[in-house]
């Protein structure tokens, strides 16, 4: 099948790298010329295992190209994916000038029939919407419009591209139905046919539930804390409830990246207005705001009467999550320069983000190694779970800093042993031990 994609952000680049290497003929489109160049050159834009080297052999074997033409891109496709962003606008709503930028170009270069579907995460009734735009400026109504939503997470997006749990054709049409059909033919997948708005709704939720119940351990977590009990433990007896299940129900420093915090706020958005007002969304982005905060508290806490003031923080990755450079939404952006602030000497270290940590904290200070960050430090903030911290030798670690201090948002550690190397450790929904 030929596939024109508009987009070569996370969604658009990683899907049409892995619809090419399912034998599609594949081409990208991007209006940021710059961007096409460099993806002409081989040079990805983000960090993602695998995508690279994807990308490199589909190109090379002559089913995957760029161009920030979308004539050229659209010639002889037989389907059209929108993946264009859709950040968040002030107001917290979904922003859909790209999304009807998009609807408008290829209103204007649409010749013969065409499947336009969006794999963007959009607001209910935007299908309808891109549909309107698209039959105006083309002046006819010779395609179908069908919502397709992407459940991938960064780090992991080829594989979950693979091995999709699910796709969810938004369709209205049995033509549209059938090219979708055939687009996953080779994923093997469970497939669930519903009309546009469903789909669309059905990102929204998967979003928002996967963030409440990260929320949720998070609260239960803090209640352990002031209780004495051991939220892994809670997780582990809680999820072999099947009804329930293990995943996302690791406490920590709280959601963040590109989706979970834009999309519940899109959804609240949605709900005002829809006139049906949400009450568990906006409860768990409250929690979630606030459960950063607590790390402050907890590092405050950890130094007593002394205070923060003058300190040397080594803050342990800027990344949201790790395998990953973005820093959307990253617990860092909100911790670095509120503990700057406070006087607190930050210096930080991330295996991979910290040049584009620097484009959104200003005056960063940045170690490039580990061993850097950490020597002489007061004490450690661990944000993001990487390999490399989790491999720390905690041992050594505690001869190079000056005072035998972590503050750990991701539970990497066994407290009792880091207890019992002498270290005052202060996780997340566990006792503190010193
Ligand atoms: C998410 C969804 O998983 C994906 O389906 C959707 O398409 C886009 O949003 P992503 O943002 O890449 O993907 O990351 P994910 O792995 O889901 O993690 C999101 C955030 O939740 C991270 O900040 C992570 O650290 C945090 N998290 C996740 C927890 O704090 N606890 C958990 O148990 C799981």
């Amino acid at each position: 099948m030929k596939i024109c994609v508009i987009g070569t952000g996370y969604v658009g680049l990683v899907s049409g790298v892995c619809y090419s290497d399912k034998g599609n003929q594949v081409t990208c489109v991007d209006i940021d010329e710059v961007k096409v160049n460099h993806l002409k050159k081989g040079i990805v834009p983000i960090y993602e295992p695998g995508l690279k080297e994807l990308m490199l052999k589909n190109v090379k074997e002559g089913r995957l190209h760029f161009t920030s033409q979308i004539r050229e891109g659209m010639e002889g496709a037989e389907l059209i994916i929108i993946a264009v962003g859709t950040p968040a606008k002030e107001n917290g709503e979904a922003d859909l000038r790209y999304i009807k930028a998009a609807a408008r170009s290829i209103g204007e270069n649409l010749t013969d029939y065409k499947v336009i579907v969006t794999k963007s995460t959009v607001p209910v009734g935007t299908g309808q919407i891109i549909k309107k735009m698209v039959s105006d400026t083309a002046g006819h109504s010779n395609f179908d419009i069908a919502s397709n939503p992407e459940f991938l997470r960064e780090g992991s997006a080829i594989q979950d591209t693979f091995q999709m749990e699910r796709a969810i054709l938004g369709i209205e049409s049995d033509r549209a139905e059938k090219v979708l059909q055939k687009l996953h033919e080779p994923f093997q997948t469970k497939i669930v046919v519903t009309d546009v708005e469903t789909a669309e709704m059905t990102k929204y939720a998967a979003n928002a539930f996967l963030a409440t119940k990260i929320s949720f351990i998070n609260e239960v977590a803090n209640l352990c804390e002031a209780t004495g009990a051991n939220v892994e433990k809670v997780a582990e007896g809680m999820g072999y409830d099947q009804r329930i299940g293990k995943a996302f129900l690791q406490a920590g420093i709280g959601y963040g990246g590109s989706c979970f915090p834009k999309d519940t706020q899109a959804l609240v958005k949605m709900g005002e207005k829809a006139g049906y007002r949400l009450k568990i969304v906006p409860a768990v982005e409250e929690v979630n705001k606030e459960q950063r905060l607590r790390f402050i508290e907890k590092l405050r806490y950890a130094f007593g009467n002394e205070g923060l003031k003058g300190k040397k923080v080594a803050v342990l990755g800027l990344a949201f999550k790790p395998n990953t450079d973005d820093m959307r939404a990253a617990p860092a952006v909100d911790l670095v320069p509120r503990l700057e602030q406070e006087g607190v000497d930050v210096v930080c270290y991330d295996p991979v983000a910290t040049e584009k940590a620097k484009e959104v904290i200003k005056n960063l200070q940045a170690a490039a190694t580990l061993d850097q960050a950490v020597k002489d430090a007061d004490a450690i903030l661990i944000l993001t779970d990487w390999q490399e911290f989790k491999e720390m030798n905690v041992k050594l670690l505690k001869l190079e800093m000056k005072r035998p201090i972590i503050i750990d948002g991701r539970n990497l550690f066994d407290p009792i042993k880091l207890g019992k190397l002498g270290y005052y450790y202060a996780s997340v929904g566990r006792p503190i031990v010193q």
